[in-house]
């Protein structure tokens, strides 16, 4: 395995000795795929959906072949067939006879084959006729179903095809997908409600066609091992305190503790103080600052107002109570409503089930709200 100077990493997946946890996870997701099953999973964003199937694909069940596909940049079913094609173009062995059929299949469509810029990994764009991508969509699966190992795709941020144009993009998947027996799929998705609006509702095509997963925070003691081993790795003490402090305040989102422990990794040597960790903190806030100010310009006032409160209590279960409202001077319940339908369609805050199935709301950005209850 590769080793890299920071173990706290920020972005992509660098193989298990990185990844803490999503022990349970990982399992589900792959039983589920050994029985034959597709998964949904859902969870906010940053929290390890991408991870986790990283996690899963890098060591799939024995005799898969796992393709992966983030859909976010999407907009329409010929972006998502580039993307495919992209996909299994990258990933496929060339030699293997069956492979080699479906390459040669996306070689007669006359892909342009180009590098990004950033990654420098290949992407194709192939070409097609408006109103054929889905002619083609269903043949390049229809070739994985006659693949000599079973696969699986992941669709990561799969609540876009929503967005697209075409219509019923589901009915379009769905009717596909239910004719295949050696394809199975991981959808995952950040926005809950749109995810939910798929496959929970009974008059939808993917209605019970998944299993659901939601993944939640990593347990506390649990990333506090994890962390404590990898500062101990390098020949740095850090106290248990310490960690329970700075994953509260990065209130457990992985993305979040990530990022405090890669700056005070960077930083420090020797013994990690309270105040070492704290300077670490206050500088992510500096560098955010301008943002944060971006955000209020791109606000109304009483969304504003609204995300400012939200950030203040952590989390808000009862936000047009009378005592919320009066407490921060919201105005009415319904001005509150309305920002409050505002701010989660920006993804400015999301909302959730706590444990006792209460909603609750609460600012997204774990940055913000810190900085928030600095001032
Ligand atoms: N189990 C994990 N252990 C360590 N880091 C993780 C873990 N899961 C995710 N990360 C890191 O946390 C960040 C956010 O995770 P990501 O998978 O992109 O979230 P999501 O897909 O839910 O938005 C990424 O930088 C990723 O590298
Ligand atoms: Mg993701």
């Amino acid at each position: 395995m590769k080793s890299i100077s920071n173990p706290f990493i920020t972005t992509g997946y660098q193989g298990g000795e990185y990844f803490c946890d999503r022990l349970e996870e990982t399992e589900v997701l792959k039983s589920n795929l050994i029985n034959g099953q597709s998964t949904t999973l859902v969870a906010i964003r940053r929290i390890g959906k991408t991870g986790l199937i990283r996690h899963v694909l890098a060591n799939p069940p024995e005799n898969y072949t796992a393709i992966y596909l983030d859909i976010l940049p999407t907009e329409n079913l010929k972006d998502f067939l580039n993307v495919l094609a992209t996909a299994i173009f990258t990933t496929l062995p060339e030699h293997s006879k069956p492979g080699n059929k479906i390459l040669d299949y996306l070689k007669s469509l006359r892909p342009i084959i180009t590098f990004d810029p950033l990654t420098g990994f290949p992407q194709l764009t192939v070409d097609v006729r408006p109103g054929e991508a889905e002619r083609h969509i269903q043949s390049v699966l229809e070739y994985l179903e006659a693949y000599p190992q079973k696969v699986v795709i992941a669709i990561d941020e799969f609540q876009q095809i929503m967005n697209y144009p075409e219509k019923n993009m589901d009915a379009f998947l769905r009717s596909i997908i239910q004719t295949l027996n050696n394809v199975r799929f991981i959808f995952s998705g950040s926005q809950q409600h749109l995810m939910t609006q798929l496959f929970a509702d009974p008059s939808r095509p993917f209605y019970q066609s998944a299993a659901f997963l939601k993944i939640g925070k990593i347990e506390a003691k649990v990333y506090a091992l994890f962390i404590r081993h990898h500062f101990e790795k390098a020949e740095m003490m850090i106290g248990q305190e310490i960690i329970n402090n700075m994953l509260s305040w990065a209130d457990h989102h992985t993305y979040y503790v990530q990022l405090l422990c890669n700056r005070v990794f960077a930083s420090a040597s020797g013994e990690i103080d309270d105040t070492c960790w704290r300077e670490q903190a206050s500088r992510l806030l500096q560098e955010q600052e301008i943002v944060f100010f971006k955000y209020r310009d791109l606000l109304t006032k009483q969304q504003w107002y609204l995300l400012k409160a939200i950030a203040h209590e952590e989390t808000v279960y009862y936000p047009t109570s009378k005592g919320f409202i009066g407490k921060y001077n919201l105005g009415s319940p319904a001005t509150v409503l309305r920002s409050l339908q505002a701010l989660t369609d920006k993804e400015m805050i999301y909302s959730d089930y706590a444990e006792d199935g209460q909603l609750f709301y609460s600012v997204y950005d774990v940055l913000f709200r810190r900085w928030m209850q600095s001032r």
